[in-house]
């Protein structure tokens, strides 16, 4: 072969070799992306999961969630099963529906790209699952426009143990410029059944949780809260939806879902045109479109949500687990009783009356005594609701020793002392006010409006988020040894304006952002201490929060015949540890009844202990070890409602221990009809069929006798197939029992 048809082979071989590499290299490329395009990303719990598929056109759809299926290959039969109508958008389904290309419905993100362009498509990229530990794992699903330089990863935190999952996205854009984020949603899912059943909450000032119950129409449903701060005075960002049929306690399909963010939120419940449910939940995108620079990433807060096909009670047992293991503070440690003074003295005290109440405190054998407002302002003292908040220094008419002095007094006594704060706020009539009015939430060209005579804190602005830790913190370092922070939040924002930010929509968004990052400065450094999560009442209860708090006030009304209904629903989303229960004066009740509802949950007193007669001081002396006896049960075990007051002349709630040996229950006269009381005997739940166990009551009131033969034993099959009669009647109003194993 002469040297040029050589080269001329060797070219030849050289192409065939390149055409045979490419041809290869594009096969395996088509071959991955079919495989792609057809690809499920399951996302499961311990008995449910949730299906993804990546579309022929790359964008990912929700096909499936419910109970998980043995084989995980079957999911991808179920789109060609479904024959609801058509879709003619083809992403109704979307796991993250964008605006402004295809969409039809409500979007789950919408935004103005540096061109001004307003179209928005998200194709898969990439997915990746991790696990940690305790059967925890994240997956995250990134989702990029294929003109724009602009992404979205979707992440699915699954708490596998518990059957929750928490949801959330990342936005990032690397544009020429800044992009408007107009929507801005945590997640989207879409669920299917016949017809979706929407039990939601609704309140005012001393009127948390009232529950109503009805089925979606075709449509939007919308839950939201515009207030800025303690944004659940009228609508909790909690709901549940059963599918079907509303679910029961014990029976029916049902979510729990509910958003991890104090600030706006919106939760859009949309019956599409295919009988499908589509659930929007995120920050309220009102009045908060959110400039984005190129390079930076938005975080959505988490919605959170646990599925159950063994109904309602399952569901919140798996929150209230979760929330336990996980979210709040301390949640699997004690927590402890307190004796406030709020509702005894409001703002009418001194030291010498203090002092007197910190040997109540001993007296009555609370852990803690919690002096409550009105202990600050001097230029304008804090005598009642309408000046001093804000000048965060002892009265010194009020407490001329200071702070340190009842810190000592505490101690000599033998119990703690607590504090309480309203840090995020001012009152017009201080000096903060006076000296810092560019801290200040309000319009500069308007009539100034208030809440309580307050305004709110920018705490989007740094300096202010400092003052805020400030306050805590110089509490502690001239104190290190207060035991305990109420922190109040009473005023919603009104004429929102900051003369901090530069973009007036960012503020309702980067308040939240701030606070929590005060919140985060604190646990950081005082990461123990117990810190109640206050509102006006429960104007502020949320997972978002509670990250940072032991536990929150769930309203001002303690009445106990209210406080029955409130802490019935408010325990579907959060467990007994977390709720302070205070004995008052308010309602009609005997103090044993105020007492029994009490100590469904965080026991706290808030009387006149001198007033008590020697009976009444006696029996809460004894509620008080009566309590600790048991506490354990009520913060870290498993919760049944048995009775609901809503349908019943009594409520019947019980607490089981998590080796099935211990269990309270809890039994309270809700209706003054005639007759009215427990007629038959009460089916327990959760006990073991196996155990034998002894009922015997508990709490009772100086001179009176139990109608409960507390001699027998009762199989714990007998005990849940029949139940026990708690003998609740107009004399026996509110009766505790307690269940304990024979061994
Ligand atoms: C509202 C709270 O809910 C009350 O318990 C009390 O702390 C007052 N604020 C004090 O102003």
């Amino acid at each position: 072969m002469n040297p040029e048809s050589n080269i001329i082979a060797k070219s030849r071989w050289l192409n065939q070799a390149k055409f045979l590499f490419l041809f290869v290299l594009s096969s395996a490329a088509m071959l991955a992306s079919a495989q792609e395009a057809h690809k499920v990303i399951t996302i499961e719990t311990r008995h449910n999961a949730m299906a993804l598929q990546v579309g022929a056109n790359k964008r990912v759809s929700m096909i499936y969630f419910g109970h998980k299926l043995a084989h995980s290959d079957e999911y991808a039969n179920i789109p060609s099963l479904r024959r609801q109508g058509t879709d003619p958008s083809g992403i109704a389904n979307s796991a993250y529906t964008p605006a402004g290309s295809r969409n039809l419905l409500e979007p789950a993100i919408e935004v103005t790209h540096a061109n001004g362009n307003t179209s928005l498509d998200l194709q898969y990229v990439s997915d990746q699952t991790q696990n940690e530990a305790n059967n925890v794992s994240t997956t995250s699903i990134v989702l990029k426009d294929p003109v724009y330089a602009f992404t979205v990863t979707l992440y699915y935190r699954v708490y596998a143990d518990d059957d929750v999952v928490e949801q959330w996205s990342v936005i990032k854009q690397t544009e020429k410029g800044n992009v408007t984020l107009h929507k801005f949603a945590s997640a989207n899912l879409y669920l299917t059944a016949n017809s979706y059943w929407l039990n939601q909450f609704h309140g005012d000032w001393a009127r948390e949780m009232q529950p109503q119950e009805s089925e979606l129409t075709a449509g939007i449903k919308t839950l939201d809260s515009k207030l800025g701060t303690r944004t659940d005075l009228f609508q909790p960002p909690s709901f549940m939806v059963s599918f079907d049929k509303p679910a029961t306690e014990d029976e029916g399909k049902v979510l729990l879902g509910s958003l991890e963010w104090s600030g706006n939120f919106k939760i859009d419940l949309e019956v599409d045109p295919t009988k499908n449910l589509r659930l929007i939940a995120g920050m309220n995108p009102y009045a908060s479109e959110y400039s984005l620079k190129p390079g930076e990433e938005f975080k959505t807060p988490a919605f959170l949500y646990t599925y159950s096909e063994e109904g309602k009670g399952n569901a919140s047992r798996n929150l209230q687990r979760w929330a336990r293991d996980f979210q709040i503070v301390d949640g699997k440690g004690a927590r402890l009783t307190i004796l406030n003074n709020w509702e005894s003295t409001f703002f009418d005290f001194n030291e010498t009356k203090l002092a007197a109440l910190l040997k109540d405190t001993k007296k009555l054998g609370t852990d803690v005594f919690l002096l409550d407002d009105g202990w600050f302002g001097n230029k304008y003292p804090r005598n009642s609701d309408n000046a001093g908040l804000g000048d965060w220094k002892e009265n010194k008419a009020k407490l001329p020793s200071g702070i340190g002095y009842l810190v000592k007094e505490a101690q000599n006594n033998d119990v703690k002392f607590g504090i309480w704060i309203e840090p995020e706020m001012v009152n017009p009539k201080s000096e903060l006010n006076e000296k810092h009015p560019d801290w200040v939430i309000k319009q500069p060209n308007r009539e100034d409006y208030l809440y309580r005579n307050q305004n709110v804190l920018d705490l989007s602005n740094p300096k202010v988020q400092d003052f805020v830790f400030g306050i805590l913190d110089n509490l502690f370092t001239k104190n290190p040894q207060l035991g305990f922070i109420k922190w109040d939040c009473n005023a919603v924002i009104y004429n929102a304006y900051s003369a901090y930010e530069k973009k007036q929509s960012h503020l309702y968004i980067d308040y939240v952002r701030g606070l929590y990052s005060v919140l985060a400065r604190v646990r950081a450094k005082y990461p123990k201490v117990p810190m109640m999560l206050c509102s006006g009442g429960g104007g502020r209860v949320d997972y978002g929060a509670l990250k940072y708090f032991t536990e929150f006030w769930p309203s001002d009304n303690t009445d106990p015949l209210e406080r029955v209904f409130i802490q019935y629903e408010y325990s579907y989303f959060y467990p007994a540890i977390t709720s302070d229960n205070h004995v008052t004066d308010w309602g009609k009740q005997p103090i044993k009844f105020r007492t029994d509802v009490a100590m469904m949950g965080k026991l706290g007193f808030d009387i006149m202990v001198s007033k008590l007669n020697a009976d009444e001081l006696q029996f809460c002396q004894q509620a008080i070890q009566t309590y600790k006896g048991f506490s354990d049960v009520v913060w870290h075990g498993d919760q049944y409602r048995l009775l609901s007051p809503w349908q019943n002349d009594l409520a019947s709630v019980l607490y089981l221990s998590e080796d099935h040996s211990k269990s309270i229950m809890f039994n309270y006269l809700v209706s003054n009809r005639y007759d009215a009381g427990s007629h038959l005997p009460i089916p327990l739940k959760g006990l073991n069929p196996d155990k034998r166990y002894t009922v015997k009551e508990v709490n009772l009131y100086p001179g009176t006798k139990s109608a409960i033969n507390e001699t027998l034993i009762f199989t714990g099959d007998f005990l849940m197939k029949v139940g026990i009669n708690p003998v609740v009647n107009a004399h026996r109003a509110s009766v505790i029992l307690e269940i304990d194993e024979v061994k």
